[in-house]
């Protein structure tokens, strides 16, 4: 049985005041649980994020990190330096970073070898744009996109795939549950073919538009296992619901 996980992925926002208040509330409705539960805050607030956090039941991650060590790569972040402050878990490919920062599968998988050799978790995200489903790539760009990710990683044991199709992030449209449900259950055969991944024990979350008047029908799915959260991450009551439909 895989534990179902609900990242809140802050992206560009918060304040040192708003990420008071909304882990204040976050922190005093997230009961002990069968959820994994972990926030993204930008680079700044993680320090302030994992102070506010310690002793409750909520990870702090980053959105992105560096594939270097350390070094001339001014605006960068190591995956080390998470480590040292004592982050958990670390976003990869979110297709905002795909696509402003042109980040291609071969840097993803280099960031995630430097994310795995610190010890961090890593959720590694995939998925399509509306044009590509359309014209019916959408499992053939996700197959590649996993493969070019996850090709001679050395250990992926905690590994966790979050599919965001594309044209669902951000919109208020949502993939059903249906198509969500095909599309993970064709990672999942990916994963099967895939080195040192245990494709039944793979997290695998849904991303795109999940609130908590959807959340229910998409956690019913039997490969959908938690989500990755924007817009409704900011809002402590609307993430909650969320977490509360993924302990059902
Ligand atoms: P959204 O974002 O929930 O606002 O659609 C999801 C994501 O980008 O991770």
């Amino acid at each position: 049985m895989r534990r179902p996980l609900v990242a809140g992925n802050w992206k560009m926002h918060g304040s040192c005041t708003s990420v008071e208040r909304l882990l204040g509330d976050l922190i005093a409705g997230v009961a002990e649980q069968q959820v994994d539960v972990a926030v993204f805050p930008t680079y700044v607030h993680i320090a302030q994020a994992i102070g506010l956090c310690t002793g409750a039941s909520i990870a702090v991650g980053a959105q992105d990190c560096s594939c270097k060590a350390s070094g001339a790569f001014t605006g960068e972040v190591a995956a080390q330096m998470l480590c040292d402050l004592g982050c958990q878990w670390v976003i990869l490919g979110h297709s905002e970073r795909r696509q402003y920062h042109s980040e291609s599968d071969e840097l993803i998988a280099s960031k995630l070898a430097a994310v795995v050799e610190q010890g961090l978790r890593p959720i590694v995200c995939v998925g399509e744009t509306l044009e590509q489903r359309e014209s019916g790539q959408a499992e053939a760009v996700v197959a590649s996109q996993i493969d070019g990710a996850l090709r001679e990683q050395a250990d992926l044991s905690g590994l966790v795939i979050a599919y965001e199709p594309v044209w669902a992030i951000g919109t208020g449209l949502t993939a059903s549950p249906e198509q969500a449900q095909d599309m993970h259950a064709s990672i999942r055969g990916c994963l099967e073919t895939a080195d040192g991944v245990e494709s039944n024990a793979t997290r695998i979350l849904y991303g795109g538009s999940v609130k908590g008047s959807n959340a229910a029908d998409l956690f019913e799915q039997p490969d959908i296992d938690g989500a990755l959260v924007g817009g409704a991450a900011l809002d402590a009551g609307a993430f909650l619901e969320i977490i509360n439909a993924a302990a059902q």
